[in-house]
């Protein structure tokens, strides 16, 4: 079967499946007030159930997955997760997107499991500010964490770093003097406002224009946009062995290169981040013959695509938070 494509001739060599919207942090642009479960919330997806939905993601075109959350090693059977679809035949690339907590002492299990590429949310280099926006005073570990991966030859490291005025939006020299020596994408974030965010979005949003003036200032170049390239703007300088990245979701042809879709913990396709309504998929997650009745139904949906989001018009999705989404 061919690839999926859509209306606007994009496709989806790139799926991101939240394993569970539970989250151990609790970041000021995100879940302030710690995760808490809906009482009417249905289960995450259970192993046999994303087996399936890999299985039928990879008919599709789909060879990169990227599981996120919530925090993705809250769930126990992460490495099983990792091991299953490591052994699904066209998933070459598996990533994940974590807080890092657990970094440190799942490491060699998540990479004997199959994992070879991580973006570990790291807001702040400076440990008081770290401990204020994300609820725990866990940076020294988590970076830790992150110098072992890069010690044990994991192909990708990533950091994210969500800009916030007043908060971290003035400390590029601690993160210069950090990427020196590591070899490491350090990528700055615009805030996104979500249903739940809208006084601290108002409050804190900063565009990364500055930020991306002073890089070119400094002497920093921007690198050509690979046709596979993910939401960064990226730059280099010969002087760094890091890279440094701006997601600027405000920008107006950032959705023009999209190339993945999103199911949620639960198994709702979302087509777009900021998507109003989730596709359930789960129904057709049951047995092993539904293979076929799921490959019809997503790529029956891809057609449904829309062009881009609307937040240059000020609207935001029903999202409340992007753990519910996978960010
Ligand atoms: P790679 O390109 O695989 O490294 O992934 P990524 O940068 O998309 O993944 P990550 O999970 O680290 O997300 C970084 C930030 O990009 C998060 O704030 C995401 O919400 C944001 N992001 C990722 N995909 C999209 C998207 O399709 N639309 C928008 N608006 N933001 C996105
Ligand atoms: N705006 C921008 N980035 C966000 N993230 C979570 N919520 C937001 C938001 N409202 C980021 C996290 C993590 C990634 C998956 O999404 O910091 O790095
Ligand atoms: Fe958890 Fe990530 Fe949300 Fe922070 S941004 S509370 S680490 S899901």
């Amino acid at each position: 079967m061919s690839p999926l494509a859509d209306r606007y001739g994009r496709r989806f060599p790139y799926l991101r499946l939240s394993v569970t919207p539970a989250c151990n942090f609790r970041c000021t642009y995100c879940l302030p007030h710690g995760y808490h479960a809906d009482a009417n919330a249905a289960a995450a997806l259970s192993l046999p159930e994303i087996t399936r939905l890999l299985q039928g993601f990879t008919q599709l075109g789909m060879h990169k997955l990227r599981l996120t959350g919530g925090e993705p090693s809250v769930r126990k059977d992460l490495a099983d997760i990792l091991r299953t679809a490591a052994a699904v035949p066209g998933i070459t690339k598996l990533a994940m997107t974590t807080n890092g907590t657990l970094l440190s002492q799942r490491l060699h299990e998540w990479m004997a499991a199959g994992l070879n590429a991580i973006n570990v949310s790291v807001d702040s280099l400076d440990r008081a500010v770290f401990a204020r926006v994300t609820g725990h005073d866990r940076l020294d570990d988590i970076l830790h964490g992150v110098d072992m991966a890069l010690a044990a030859g994991l192909p990708t490291v990533k950091l994210n770093a969500v800009l916030m005025r007043d908060v971290n939006d003035k400390q590029l020299p601690s993160w210069l003097e950090y990427l020196r020596d590591r070899p490491v994408g350090v990528r700055f974030i615009e805030l996104m406002q979500t249903g739940d965010n809208l006084p601290f979005f108002r409050e804190h949003h900063v565009r990364a224009q500055a930020l991306e003036t002073e890089l070119i200032t400094l002497g920093w170049q921007a690198l050509p946009r690979a046709a596979d390239a993910g939401p960064a703007r990226e730059y280099r300088h010969p002087d760094y062995a890091g890279r440094i990245g701006i997601i600027a979701p405000y920008s107006k042809d950032f959705c023009a290169g999209c190339n993945r879709l999103r199911v949620t913990a639960s198994g709702d396709l979302r087509l777009c981040l900021f998507g109003e309504f989730g596709i359930p998929l789960r129904p057709l997650l049951q047995s092993d013959d539904q293979l076929e009745d799921l490959v019809r139904a997503v790529g029956g949906q891809i057609g449904r695509k829309e062009q881009g989001h609307f937040l240059h018009e000020g609207r935001t999705g029903i999202t409340p938070h992007l753990a519910s989404t996978g960010g």
